[in-house]
């Protein structure tokens, strides 16, 4: 059983509050949205659900926020909580899951505590550095996958969404080549959790944002897997790459990217 501190039961409860009110916009008819950019949607679902969180999220730490909506500038030079409110708001529009809510606490030198709900299929993960990864309060762990054929492994495209291009195709088309199978979930959060619960064997993306994979990144971690940028080093918070898969595949994923991207093979 998950013997998680009094901050992280907060959040947890806050958390399955916002998840309850996102789903009452999900598969609506009437749901408001627009968009932020010529890809990026914002749905009424997003705003309501962050302005939720970040009046809450004050009550158990009150310190700044760097969250998608109303705050995406804030860097990460002093302790704040990292918001995305709907990770996936193009499968919210479309009435598909699956869509994530995700907190992350940034003590300011570290996530050091994170909370990811997919509330659709009621799965909610949590960790604490140095404490462990669990789901729905059970302990979980990356899988043991050691050879690439037997390897689920996922993807997003969020380069190519931000900058066109062929961005991390070619590496795509690699890998569906090696491994048994490929998915492209459409929330990067949701890809991140599922590697840490050794659903995937390992995520990979380049272009996200630190939203997207603060609280992510530390469940993986703490569920024992590896996550660094493509270069092997830790700006995947703030530095638009991010690895994480188990530690047997670690090595066949960066070195797959390596060669996949310099190859450029034209798509
Ligand atoms: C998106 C999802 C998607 C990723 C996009 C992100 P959002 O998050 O995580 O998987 O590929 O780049 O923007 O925008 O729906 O919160
Ligand atoms: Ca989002």
């Amino acid at each position: 059983m998950n013997i998680c501190s009094d901050r992280l039961n907060q959040v947890i409860k806050t958390v399955e509050s916002a998840g309850n009110t996102a789903m009452k916009f999900f598969c609506s008819p009437e749901l408001k949205k627009s968009f932020k950019s010529k890809c990026d949607l914002v749905t009424e679902a997003d705003t309501t659900v962050e302005k939720m969180l970040l009046e809450s999220l004050k009550t158990v730490d009150n310190i700044g926020f760097l969250s998608e909506e109303f705050n995406p500038e804030t860097g990460l030079a002093k302790p704040c909580w990292i918001i995305d409110p709907i990770d996936g708001t193009t499968n919210f529009v479309a009435g598909i899951a699956p869509f994530a809510i995700s907190i992350a606490h940034f003590d300011g030198g570290k996530v050091d505590f994170a909370v990811c709900f997919l509330p659709v299929t009621n799965e909610m993960f949590s960790a604490e550095a140095g404490k462990g990864a669990w789901l729905n309060g059970e302990k979980i762990h990356v899988n043991a996958d050691s050879s690439a054929i037997n390897c689920v492994g996922a993807t997003g495209f969020a380069d190519i969404t931000q900058h066109g291009g062929t961005g991390t195709l070619p590496v795509f088309c690699n890998m569906v080549q090696k491994t048994r199978a490929m998915r492209r979930l459409g929330s990067a959060v949701t890809d991140l959790v599922y590697t840490a619960c050794g659903k995937f064997a390992f995520f990979y993306e380049a272009g996200l944002s630190p939203w997207d994979v603060a609280a992510g990144s530390l469940i993986v971690k703490e569920a024992g897997g590896i996550v660094t940028d493509f270069s092997g080093g830790n700006d995947y918070i703030l530095g638009k790459t991010i690895i994480a898969s188990n530690p047997q595949m670690y090595d066949f994923v960066r070195n797959e990217i390596e060669i996949s991207l310099k190859q450029r093979l034209f798509i």
